[in-house]
């Protein structure tokens, strides 16, 4: 808390109402508005929330400015090259990183928590084969709750931690069995002796017919792309698993929320429509007239995978995987070339006026569906890694908010456009 104020001084009025200014450990300021209509009358209007800090929260910390990614304090790219996903995802939803016995207790309950139940199959079953595995994925967390009725309690700690630890065993579980359904294959099993990454990777890919080959590189790239997915403070998905559970609802609905929202192209759908946009440009030699259309407000094209709300300079994300981009394909002996569209697109946008006045650098999703595509993982999968990896954050802040005292439920107010009060009349005075 701080003990400054802000006044505002309604000119109609000459009224001067006074509020009191909200501070954190890093960050800007902010308004405490609580009071601003009962004082003033006012409301305030801040469509798609770019101004309002919507909770208190003490999980991931970001300066777009700067550039700055914290989890829980720690810079992401230290995390990125010296830890793993699941002690990062243990840090995010506990606030600190364990001792090797808590991390064993912990990879030993997801471990154990990551088959999911047979009927689910049947579920996955009715949708028709071709269906978006984000489809298949939001349906089927979603129908969590109908299995799980020891985890519904939302007033019982042990009830919210062992959803929060199901949700994070499961998703990958159910991720490859969407997909392995998707293309007629059988499900596989989830393999108790792998970890947590390796285990998704042969969950998605091996066949009954013969042992799959993985190279080690893959799995500490996947579990990379994890790590700098697992969180991203107040985004728009995880706004939306925080407002939906604002109302009491279980956590497999917040989260099945939270992946709806994540599957926009605005969002995290953004990593497939990069490679789908790359794939249109389709040589380096065009990138020009593609810049030139996304300046085209009349074009209705942007550059997917550029620009970001909070960052204003590069994507410290971007950055990691940009390199790991670089440095995957040549240990990998991949030659694509939608890497030199991408490569020359930056290159062309970054010099460009129109994107270095609005301060739009590559994000999170420019270069990974490059990653993903060098990883064998499919077009259509690649917001299901986002989604994820994602749990682990989504997870974070629904527990966070139900220890927060000023949760309430999430109710903004609006600017009324419509007809004033006006007399219905019968079809004969219309
Ligand atoms: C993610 O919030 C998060 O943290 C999200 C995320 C996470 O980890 O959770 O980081 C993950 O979602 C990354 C963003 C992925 N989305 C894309 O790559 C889609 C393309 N980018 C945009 O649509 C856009 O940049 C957003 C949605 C990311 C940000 O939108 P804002 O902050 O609302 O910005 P805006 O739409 O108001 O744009 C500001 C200006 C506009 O021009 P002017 O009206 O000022 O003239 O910049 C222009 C926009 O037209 N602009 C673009 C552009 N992005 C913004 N112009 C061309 N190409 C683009 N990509």
């Amino acid at each position: 808390m701080s003990d400054k104020t802000v006044q505002i001084t309604d000119s109609a009025t000459n009224k001067t109402a006074t509020f009191p200014i909200v501070t954190g450990t890093l960050g800007p300021p902010a308004i405490d508005i609580g009071k601003l209509n009962k004082e003033t009358g006012y409301f305030t209007f801040d469509p798609g929330f770019a101004a309002t800090a919507a909770a208190r929260s003490a999980i991931t910390f970001i300066d777009g400015d700067a550039g700055v990614l914290l989890y829980r304090g720690y810079p992401i790219d230290q995390l990125a090259k010296q830890s793993n996903f699941l002690e990062v995802s243990y840090l995010l939803l506990n606030g600190q990183l364990p001792d090797k016995a808590k991390f064993s207790a912990f990879e030993d309950e997801i471990t154990h928590h990551t088959m999911m139940h047979e009927a689910l199959k049947n579920f996955l079953h009715g949708f028709h084969h071709d269906a978006h595995p984000m489809a298949m994925l939001c349906g089927s967390i979603a129908s969590l709750s109908a299995f799980y009725h020891d985890t519904l309690d939302m007033d019982d700690p042990e009830q919210r931690r062992l959803a929060a630890i199901r949700l994070i065993a499961k998703m990958p579980t159910i991720a490859a069995a969407a997909y392995r359904y998707s293309i007629g294959w059988p499900i596989r099993y989830p393999r108790n002796n792998l970890d947590y990454v390796t285990r998704f990777l042969h969950m998605m890919f091996e066949v009954p017919s013969e042992p799959l080959q993985l190279s080690p590189i893959v799995a500490k790239a996947l579990d990379l792309l994890f790590i700098l997915h697992a969180d991203h403070e107040q985004n728009a998905s995880t706004s939306t698993v925080r407002l939906v559970g604002s109302t009491g609802a279980n956590p497999y609905a917040c989260v099945a929320a939270g992946i709806a929202a994540l599957w926009g192209p605005a969002h995290g759908g953004a990593n497939e429509a990069v490679l789908k946009m790359l794939a249109q440009i389709g040589d380096a030699k065009n990138v020009g007239k593609a810049v030139e259309k996304a300046k085209d407000k009349n074009s209705g094209f942007r550059l997917m995978g550029f620009g970001h709300r909070v960052y204003k300079n590069f994507d410290p994300r971007a950055t990691i995987i940009r390199d790991m981009c670089h440095k995957l394909l040549a240990d990998l002996n991949v030659n694509d070339p939608l890497l030199d569209v991408a490569m020359a697109l930056e290159e062309v946008a970054l010099k460009d006026s129109y994107f270095v006045e609005r301060k739009l650098y590559p994000n999170v999703d420019f270069y990974s569906g490059l990653i993903y595509k060098a990883l064998k993982i499919p077009t259509e999968m690649f917001t299901v890694m986002f989604a994820i990896a994602r749990t682990s954050g989504w997870v974070a802040h629904w527990l966070e908010q139900h220890l927060d005292p000023e949760t309430r439920i999430g109710r903004p107010r609006q600017i009324y456009t419509g007809s004033v009060k006006r007399d219905y009349v019968g079809f004969d005075k219309r």
